[in-house]
C-alpha cells in the first residue's frame, strides 16, 4: 500500500467513523444532451441527493435535489444552454460530498450545429486489468487538452459477467475523471448479459445506465434503454442490441431503427453495438447467429438511410473495412462492386473515402471498424475480406468530427497510431452560414417565445419558423422572413445578433416542437433544433405531465387553511376537441369574483393553480372564507376555502 493508498483508507475510516457519507462510485454522466444531463452516483450510506452548478467553479448557485433517502443517487438536470461547461459538486442537502475544478461537464451542441466533436471508442474493455490502464492513460496523454465529447463502450464492458463488483472494477475506477466529465453511451454485450436482461430492462446494466428511451437526447424514442438514439452537434447516433433483442426486420428494434433514421437530417450517422458484421477475428460472421442477423437484417436499413460508421466489439481484434456497400451475405459473396472505394482512405495515402453529398443520402458507404481489443487481443485468422486491415493488438479508437470532415484513429496501448483514415462528404467545406450560441424558448400563457443569437453570419436572407406537435415531425412552416421582418437574416455580419419570435394563441399544458431554418441568398438551408416546451400561465404547473386523467375533477384547496398560497388542483380528460376552454375565479363570502386565476384554452392533463392570497390587481386579500369555480364548456364545480 502507498502512501495515497494509506490516506484514502485512513480518510475512509474516519468518514464511517464520523458518519460521515463517502462517495464510493461516480459521479459519472449520462444522457446529456444539449439542454440536460443526469448525474448519478453512490453514496455507503444512505442520504438525500443535491447537485450544486453552475458555471463558475466558485459560485455553484444553482440547485438540484431530491429528497429520497437512498444510497442510489440520480439528478436530472434542465434547463440548460448548449455548448457551455457547467461545474458541480454532489453530495447531500446538508454536506458537499465530492466536488472541485475537475468536476465539470460541457453539454452538447445544439442540434444541427457544425464544431469539433471528439470521441473516444472501446470495446470489450472489461478487464480491469493493466493493459486497459496502459491504454487510459495512453489516450488520456494523446487528447491532452482537447476535451472528449463523448465516451462510447461497445459492450462485455465489465468481465466476467457484467456483476456490479466486476463494473466498479473494469469501469468505475478504470475511468473515474473521465466519467465526471464526459457522458458514457455504452452498448450492451454478451457477457453484461450474466447479470442483465433486455427484454425485462433488469439487472445491473440496466441498473447502473440511465439511457434515453423517451427520446430526450434526439431522435425518436426508442421506449427502451436496450437500443437508443441521440443527437450530438451534427451527428445522429443509435446504439442497437445484438444480443438478447428481436434483431428480425419486423421486430420492434428494427421497426424502430427504420422510423428513427426516416426523421434523421443530420450530416453525420454513426451506428454502434456488439456483435460485428464482419470479422474474422476471435469470433466469425460467417457462422455465428448474432453476426449474421445484424448484418442481413440491421445492416441494409443503415445503408439505405445513409450510415456514415459502424463501430462493434466481440471479437478481440481491431478489423477496419474499406467504404462498404450492400454486402450482407458470408464474407464468400463480397464482390468488387460492394467496395465503393478499395484504397486505405487516408488523405496521405490512396486519399480519404468521399461521399457525395453531406447529410443521410442512401447507399453512398461506411466503414464498419470492430474495435474489440480494449481489454484483450485474442487473435483469430483475421482474413475477412472486407477488411483493409486486421490487427491482433490491444488498443481503442480515436474519431474526431468537424464539420463535413471525420478522422477516425486507432491509437495502441502505447499510444502509437496503428491505423487511421478519413471520410469526407459533400464536394467541399460547406463552412457555416449561421453560427448560433443560442436557441432557447420561454413558455407564456398561451404562448411561446423563442430566442436565438447569431455569433456571425454568411450571406443570411433570414429565418424559417417550423413548428410539430412530435420531434419527428412532421414540421409546418409557421414564420418566414418573407413576412415576418423580426426574421429578416443581417446578410453578412461578424457582431452577435439576437433574434426574438413569438408565437401565440397556443394550448396551455400541451407540448410543441420548433425547429429553425436559416436560409442564405442562394437558397441553401440549415436547420437548428427541434426544441420544446409547453405554453402555461404563470401561475399554474402541469401536473404529471403526459397522464390524461379519465373525467374532469376539482380538488380540495390545499394547504388548507393557508398563509403565503395555496393551490387547487383540477383534471382535465380528454374530449373531442383538443383543448377545454378553462376559467378558474376566486369569490369572496357575497359571491363577487376578486381573481380570476386561470383564463385560457388547456390540454387535456392534471394542473395545480397557485393562489397567492392577492386580488386582481395584486393586493392581499383580508383573510377570510372564500368560494372558488371552476367552469368549463362541459363541466363546472367548486369549492370553499
Ligand atoms: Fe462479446
Amino acid at each position: 500500500m502507498n502512501s495515497t493508498d494509506l490516506a484514502m483508507d485512513v480518510e475512509l475510516r474516519y468518514r464511517q467513523a464520523t458518519g460521515t457519507p463517502c462517495v464510493t462510485r461516480g459521479p459519472y454522466l449520462q444522457s446529456g444532451a444539449y439542454n440536460r444531463i443526469v448525474i448519478r452516483w453512490r453514496t455507503d450510506t444512505a442520504t438525500d441527493s443535491r447537485v450544486r452548478y453552475g458555471t463558475d467553479p466558485n459560485n455553484l448557485h444553482q440547485i438540484a435535489d431530491d429528497a429520497t433517502v437512498t444510497t442510489e443517487h440520480e439528478i436530472t438536470l434542465t434547463g440548460l444552454t448548449p455548448s457551455t461547461r457547467y461545474y458541480y459538486s454532489v453530495g447531500s442537502s446538508a454536506t458537499v460530498l465530492s466536488g472541485g475544478a475537475d468536476h465539470f461537464f460541457i453539454t452538447a451542441p445544439l442540434p444541427g450545429t457544425r464544431k469539433k466533436i471528439r470521441l473516444w471508442v472501446l470495446g470489450d474493455s472489461g478487464t480491469g486489468n493493466k493493459d486497459v490502464q496502459d491504454l487510459r492513460d495512453s489516450y488520456l496523454a494523446y487528447t491532452d487538452t482537447v476535451h472528449t465529447d463523448l465516451f462510447v463502450m461497445l459492450g462485455d464492458n465489465a468481465y466476467k459477467n457484467g456483476s456490479d463488483d466486476e463494473y466498479q472494477v473494469a469501469l468505475f475506477e478504470m475511468f473515474p475523471t473521465l466519467l465526471r466529465q464526459t457522458v458514457l453511451w455504452p452498448a450492451f454485450g454478451n457477457h453484461d448479459a450474466g447479470n442483465a436482461s433486455s427484454t425485462t430492462q433488469t439487472g445491473v446494466f440496466y441498473d447502473i445506465f440511465t439511457l434515453p428511451k423517451n427520446g430526450e437526447a434526439g431522435g425518436v424514442a426508442s421506449g427502451t434503454e436496450a437500443y437508443y438514439a441521440f443527437n450530438y452537434g451534427n451527428i445522429h447516433f443509435v446504439c442497437l442490441n445484438s444480443h438478447d433483442i428481436d434483431r428480425s426486420t419486423t421486430g420492434a428494434m428494427l421497426t424502430w431503427l427504420q422510423n428513427d433514421l426516416t426523421a434523421n437530417s443530420a450530416d453525420w450517422t454513426i451506428a454502434f453495438w456488439h456483435h460485428p458484421p464482419y470479422t474474422k477475428g476471435s469470433h466469425d460472421s460467417d457462422v455465428e447467429l448474432q453476426l449474421i442477423e445484424m448484418r442481413q437484417n440491421a445492416v441494409p436499413i443503415l445503408e439505405s438511410n445513409g450510415v456514415d460508421l459502424v463501430l462493434t466489439g466481440h471479437s478481440h481484434s481491431y478489423e477496419r473495412s474499406y467504404l462498404l456497400n450492400g454486402h450482407y451475405g458470408s464474407s464468400g459473396t463480397l464482390t468488387g462492386t460492394m467496395i465503393l472505394d478499395n484504397g486505405d482512405g487516408r488523405i496521405d495515402g490512396n486519399g480519404a473515402y468521399t461521399k457525395p453529398t453531406l447529410g443521410p443520402v442512401p447507399n453512398q458507404g461506411a466503414v464498419y471498424a470492430v474495435v474489440g481489443s480494449s481489454g484483450h487481443a485474442t487473435g483469430g485468422p483475421l482474413n475477412h475480406p472486407a477488411m483493409y486491415i486486421s490487427l491482433n493488438q490491444i488498443g481503442g479508437a480515436v474519431v474526431d468530427v468537424d464539420s463535413n470532415r471525420l478522422d477516425f484513429t486507432f491509437l495502441d496501448k502505447t499510444g502509437a497510431r496503428q491505423d487511421y483514415f478519413t471520410i469526407i462528404k459533400g464536394s467541399s467545406d460547406p463552412g457555416l452560414p449561421v453560427e448560433l450560441s443560442t436557441f432557447y424558448s420561454k413558455a407564456g400563457d398561451g404562448e411561446i417565445t423563442l430566442f436565438w443569437v447569431t455569433q456571425s453570419e454568411l450571406h443570411n436572407q433570414g429565418f424559417e419558423v417550423f413548428r410539430s406537435h412530435t420531434s419527428q415531425g412532421p414540421y409546418r412552416q409557421i414564420a418566414s422572413f418573407r413576412t415576418h421582418p423580426e426574421l429578416e437574416g443581417a446578410g453578412n455580419s461578424n457582431v452577435s445578433r439576437e433574434y426574438r419570435f413569438v408565437d401565440r394563441f397556443l394550448i396551455n399544458g400541451k407540448t410543441y416542437w420548433y425547429r429553425l431554418e436559416s436560409v442564405d441568398f442562394s437558397g441553401q438551408r440549415h436547420r437548428y433544433g427541434p426544441i420544446h416546451l409547453s405554453p402555461i400561465s404563470l401561475n399554474t404547473i402541469p401536473i404529471d405531465p403526459g397522464n390524461v386523467p379519465e373525467r374532469f375533477a376539482l380538488y380540495p384547496a390545499f394547504p388548507n387553511p393557508f398563509n403565503s398560497g395555496t393551490t387547487l388542483r383540477f383534471d382535465l380528460p380528454s374530449t373531442r376537441q383538443p383543448f377545454h376552454r378553462v376559467e378558474l375565479t376566486i369569490h369572496d363570502v357575497q359571491g363577487r369574483r376578486i381573481r380570476t386565476l386561470v383564463s385560457g384554452n388547456y390540454a387535456p392533463g392534471s394542473y395545480g393553480a397557485y393562489w397567492d392570497g392577492t386580488d386582481d390587481r395584486g393586493t392581499p386579500v383580508a383573510s377570510g372564507m372564500f368560494f372558488y369555480l371552476l367552469r368549463t364548456r362541459e363541466w363546472q364545480s367548486g369549492g370553499r376555502m
